[in-house]
C-alpha cells in the first residue's frame, strides 16, 4: 500500500524532524486533549529516539506526515494491540498552521485503510477527549463509529479524565474515497 495520499507523504521519522516537530509537540494548545505533553525538548528527543531506534519493535508504527514538498506537518501511528484478535489502535497529530484543511481526515482515513489492507486488522480503535470535537469529526469522517464513553480512562497531567471510544470493523462500509 502506498505511503502517499492525494496531498500527504508518510515516512519514518529521522532525528532532524525535531526542528519542526518540537514546536508542535510543545504547544499547550495542541496537547490540551492529549495524555502527553506539552513536550519539553527532552520529551521530543525521547519520542524521536524511540521512533528511530534500530531494531525497534514492528508495532507501534509511527510515521512523520509531510506535504509533497517535504514540509513536516504532523504524525500518524498504528499500534497492533492484539495480533490474535486482529485489533489495532490509531492516533494522529496535525500542527496548528496546517489544521482545518482536511489533513487530519486524510491521515486518519489512510491509517484505517492501512490497518485493514496491509495488516489484516479486523477492528481499528481510536480514543479522544470528550471535548476534542475536531478529532471526533476526523474519526467520524474516517468511518469510525462512536461506541461509548470510557469513564476515568486516563490520568493526564494529574487529572483523571474520560475518553470517547471509536471503532471501525473491516466489514463496515468504508469512508468515502476508500
Ligand atoms: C484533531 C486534529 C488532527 C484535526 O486535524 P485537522 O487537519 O484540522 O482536521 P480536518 O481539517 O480534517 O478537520 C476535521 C473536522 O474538524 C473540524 N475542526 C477543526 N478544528 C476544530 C476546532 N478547533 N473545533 C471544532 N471543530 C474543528 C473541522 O471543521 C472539520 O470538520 P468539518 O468537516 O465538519 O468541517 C488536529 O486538530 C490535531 O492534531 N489536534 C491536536 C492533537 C490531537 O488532538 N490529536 C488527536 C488525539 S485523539
Amino acid at each position: 500500500m502506498s505511503l502517499t495520499t492525494a496531498r500527504l507523504r508518510f515516512r519514518p521519522f529521522v532525528g532532524a524532524d525535531h526542528a519542526w516537530l518540537h514546536p508542535i509537540a510543545s504547544d499547550p494548545v495542541v496537547t490540551r486533549y492529549t495524555d502527553w505533553g506539552p513536550n519539553s525538548d527532552d520529551d521530543t528527543a525521547a519520542f524521536l529516539g524511540e521512533a528511530t531506534a534500530e531494531g525497534a519493535a514492528p508495532s507501534p508504527w509511527t510515521w512523520a506526515v509531510t506535504l509533497a514538498d517535504g514540509t513536516g506537518i504532523g504524525s500518524a501511528s498504528l499500534d497492533v494491540v492484539s495480533a490474535t484478535h486482529r485489533r489495532a489502535r490509531v492516533g494522529y497529530l496535525v500542527g496548528p498552521s496546517h489544521q482545518g484543511v482536511g489533513y487530519g481526515t486524510e491521515v486518519a482515513t489512510w491509517l484505517v485503510a492501512r490497518a485493514f489492507e496491509e495488516h489484516g486488522i479486523r477492528r481499528v480503535e481510536a480514543t479522544c477527549h470528550p471535548d476534542n470535537t475536531a478529532s471526533a469529526r476526523v474519526l467520524a469522517k474516517a468511518g469510525l463509529l462512536l461506541e461509548g464513553r470510557m469513564r476515568g480512562h486516563l490520568l493526564a497531567r494529574g487529572v483523571w479524565r474520560d475518553s470517547l471510544l471509536w471503532a471501525a470493523l473491516d466489514t463496515d462500509p468504508r469512508a468515502a474515497g476508500h
